[in-house]
C-alpha cells in the first residue's frame, strides 16, 4: 500500500500494473483479481480487472491494470493502451499464492525494460520472498533489479512487522512530508527489536546456506520418488521455499495452476499429516519453508512419509484421470 502510493507520488501517475493471481495485501489499491474465476476474468492477452470482494471501489478498480505472469506482452500492452498514466508494475519475483510459479527466462529483465522505458517504479512485492529466497533476496537471486521492495511475514522473526525501500530520492517524499506515512503500529519498539535480531542472529549468510542445502535436499529426494512412482508433478524449489506441483508441465501463470486436482492434493497433505509431517500450510495455493531450525533428520522423516504414500497418489491420479477427466480440474 505504502509503496504503491509513493510510486504514484513520484510519478505523478495513477494507475498500477499488477498479475492476475497475484496478492498484495488488502487495501483497495491492489485487491484486484487475485483470484478471479472465469468467465469474469476474460481473454488471457488482456485480462479483466476484477475486484477481489465486495467493497472494493470501482474507482479503486479502474486504477489497477491486469497483466498474465510470464507474458511480457501482455504489460507492453498496457502500457500503450496508456501512456504517461502507469506509476509501477507490481509482482512477486515468484508468483507464490499458486503454488510455486517461476519466472521465466527474460521475464523480470523484461519488467525492468519496460518500466525504465516508460518511466515506471518496478516494485517487488517481497512479502513472502524476501527473506526465503537468499540473503539478498530477488535482486541478488535473479539479479534483475527494482526500483522499490516490500518486505514482511519473516523480519520479524515471528512479530509482526513490515517494511519497505526505494531510492533515496523516492523516499524523501515522506521525510519531506510530500506523502503521509504514519500508523499505530509502526516502529513497534518490540517488532523492531525482533526485526534487528531477526537480521543480526537468524538470517545470515551462514545460515541461508544451511537452508538452502536442506531445501534442495528436500527437492531432489522429492523428484526422486516421483519419478520412482511415476507421479503426473513436479517440485518447484526457490531458497527455503518449494512445492509439490501436481501438474504434468511447469506452470508459468495463474491461470495455469487453476487446473490443479485438488482432492488429490488434499491427500497429499492428509497423507503427510497423518505421517506427521506438515508439509505446508493446509492450502494448494502455499508452499513449504525450510527454516534456520530444520535439520537433515527432518528432511528426511519429510521424505520418508512422502514416499510411504507417493505410490497412492500415483495410482489415484491415474485412476482418476481415466474415471472423471472433467471433474478433476476446480
Ligand atoms: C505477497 C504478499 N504481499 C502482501 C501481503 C500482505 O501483507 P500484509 O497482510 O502484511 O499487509 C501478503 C500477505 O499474505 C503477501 O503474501
Amino acid at each position: 500500500m505504502h509503496a504503491i502510493r509513493l510510486a504514484r507520488a513520484a510519478t505523478g501517475r495513477d494507475k498500477i500494473v499488477k498479475f492476475e493471481g497475484a496478492y498484495h495485501g488488502l487495501h483497495d489499491s491492489a485487491l484486484v483479481s487475485v483470484k478471479p474465476h472465469a468467465p469474469d476474468y476474460g481473454d488471457i492477452n488482456a485480462p479483466t480487472a476484477v475486484p477481489g470482494g465486495l467493497g472494493v471501489p470501482k474507482s479503486a478498480v479502474a486504477n489497477v491494470l491486469i497483466a498474465t505472469f510470464n507474458d511480457l506482452a501482455t504489460v507492453e500492452r498496457r502500457f500503450k493502451e496508456n501512456p504517461g498514466e502507469i506509476a509501477a508494475i507490481i509482482l512477486e519475483p515468484i508468483l507464490m499464492n499458486v503454488g510455486l510459479c517461476m519466472p521465466q527466462a527474460g521475464f523480470l529483465k523484461g519488467l525492468r525494460e519496460i518500466a525504465t522505458k516508460n518511466g515506471a517504479l518496478l516494485i517487488y512485492d517481497e512479502v513472502k520472498t524476501g527473506c526465503k529466497l537468499g540473503w539478498g533476496g530477488a535482486s541478488e537471486y535473479f539479479g534483475v533489479m527494482p526500483d522499490m521492495i516490500c518486505l514482511a511475514k519473516s523480519i520479524g522473526g515471528g512479530l509482526p512487522l513490515a517494511a519497505f525501500g526505494t531510492h533515496r530520492s523516492v523516499m524523501d517524499l515522506i521525510s519531506q512530508h510530500k506523502v503521509f506515512h504514519g500508523g499505530t503500529y509502526n516502529t513497534n519498539p518490540v517488532s523492531m527489536a525482533a526485526g534487528l535480531a531477526t537480521f543480526r542472529e537468524v538470517l545470515t549468510r551462514q545460515n541461508y546456506a544451511h537452508v538452502d542445502k536442506l531445501s534442495k535436499k528436500l527437492a531432489d529426494g522429492y523428484r526422486q520418488t516421483i519419478a520412482k512412482v511415476g507421479l503426473q508433478a513436479y517440485i518447484a524449489q526457490a531458497g527455503a521455499n518449494g512445492a509439490l506441483m501436481l501438474y504434468p508441465k511447469e506452470i508459468r501463470n495463474y491461470r495455469d495452476w487453476t487446473v490443479v486436482d485438488v482432492d488429490l492434493w488434499r491427500h497429499y497433505w492428509f497423507g503427510m499429516v497423518n505421517r506427521g509431517v506438515m508439509a505446508q500450510p493446509y492450502w494448494w495455493d502455499e508452499q513449504w519453508t525450510i527454516s534456520v531450525q530444520h535439520t537433515e533428520a527432518d528432511i528426511d522423516k519429510h521424505l520418508a512419509a512422502f514416499n510411504d504414500i507417493a505410490a497412492s497418489l500415483a495410482k489415484a491420479q491415474q485412476e482418476r484421470s481415466e474415471r472423471v477427466p472433467a471433474e478433476v480440474a476446480h
